[in-house]
């Protein structure tokens, strides 16, 4: 079927606003509302010793989101690479290791050499894709599906979102059969979960104060992105999004590192954007902030109008929803690609269609 832009300029500008449903809609698969339950896996994941994600671009990004959650709520170690790498370099696993690739298109050509080479070497294979007909799928002895429906965008947005969601509820499946998760813990997770669909929707109307940011940003030739925990890897995804449509060179940094060396680059044309959700690592990520904005740089920071704002000139604040820890990925999400979605449309490029990029790499 051909799908339209309809009201919105750009798919992607649509994309993002799909993402309550396809949030929705990849959660219903992997977790039940009404009993507050995650639904049983597919996989025994009581018996698995170790996962291994491997993926491309955003959805490398998704997974290392999946990392912190796999061994955080089911004690689950769990290990991401970039699949170029992965593949080429003998990576020692044991035969406990679940192999998980993760790919919106299905169709990544090292993404699927690096999940050929696991079958190849007897290990359990999974494939978290969007299209449930792609070679990854087929390659795969089990299929983990998100449901983002068609992205045409090349930068993706909803595809990423489908892709946490998934891993964050099969993160809950696997605390719930390794016996790391309770009944109670189960239902408050679910919940919460479920919940982000609400949030991401509060969310998309930050667009009105992030509009007013980015004609500075449009200005800016190097962007730091900073956070600690999942904001990371958002943070990471933040850049990356930020360089592919807007071209303006970005980073996305552990907040903790931001001393050993990013924080040489600070000055005043140089914007930091910080994800600070209201978590046990919000008083560190704002005194990080206090450090930027104490060297002059201009700091944006995201986080929830009750979070205390921290001291320190230069430093604004854009309000974002509170949300649950695990659902906090998928509401931060937003301004991050909010923030790239306009200052890409502030400087006129052209969103859909980035220079130089495919939506799909499938030679290499
Ligand atoms: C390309 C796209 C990215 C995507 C990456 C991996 O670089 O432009 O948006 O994240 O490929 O693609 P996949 O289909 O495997 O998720």
């Amino acid at each position: 079927a051909l799908v339209e832009k309809g009201e919105y300029r750009h798919f992607m500008e649509k994309e993002i606003h799909e993402q309550p449903d396809s949030v929705q809609h990849t959660l219903s698969e992997y977790l039940d509302l009404v009993t507050a339950k995650a639904k049983p896996a597919v996989v025994d994941f009581a018996a698995i010793e170790r996962i291994q994600i491997i993926a491309c671009g955003t959805a490398f990004y998704a997974g290392q989101i999946g990392k912190y959650a796999f061994e955080k709520y089911a004690g689950l170690p769990c290990d991401v690479e970039i699949a170029s790498e992965f593949r080429y370099r003998d990576p020692a696993l044991s035969q406990g290791t679940l192999a998980v690739a993760v790919s919106q298109s299905g169709e990544t050509a090292d993404t699927l050499a690096g999940l050929s080479w696991c079958k190849a070497q007897g290990l359990k294979t999974a494939a978290v894709v969007n299209v449930h007909t792609s070679s990854m799928a087929r390659e795969a002895e089990i299929l983990w599906p998100t449901h983002a429906g068609p992205e045409i965008g090349v930068a993706s947005t909803k595809a990423f979102t489908a892709q946490v969601a998934a891993l964050l509820s099969l993160a809950i499946a696997a605390g719930v059969a390794r016996g790391k998760i309770d009944e109670a813990r189960e239902a408050e997770l679910v919940k919460a979960l479920f919940e982000a669909p609400r949030l991401i929707s509060e969310a998309l109307r930050m667009d009105a104060p992030i509009r007013n940011l980015v004609q500075d940003l449009a200005k800016a030739r190097d962007v730091l992105f900073l956070g600690r925990g999942p904001m990371y890897p958002l943070a990471m995804e933040g850049a990356l999004k930020l360089k592919e449509i807007s071209y303006i060179h970005a980073e996305g940094y552990a907040a903790g590192e931001l001393k050993h060396g990013p924080i040489a680059l600070i000055d005043e044309y140089t914007p930091t954007i910080a994800l600070a959700p209201m978590d046990d690592l919000f008083e560190k990520t704002s005194s990080n902030l206090q450090e930027v904005a104490a060297r002059g740089g201009p700091v944006i920071m995201i986080a929830p109008e009750s979070a205390p704002d921290p001291h320190g000139a230069g430093i604004r604040r854009v309000h974002a929803p509170d949300a649950h820890p695990i659902a906090a990925p998928l509401v931060y999400a937003v301004p991050m690609q909010l923030v790239s979605y306009y200052t890409a449309v502030q400087k006129g490029t052209d969103v859909d269609q980035p220079r130089n990029l495919a939506k799909s790499v499938t030679v290499e």
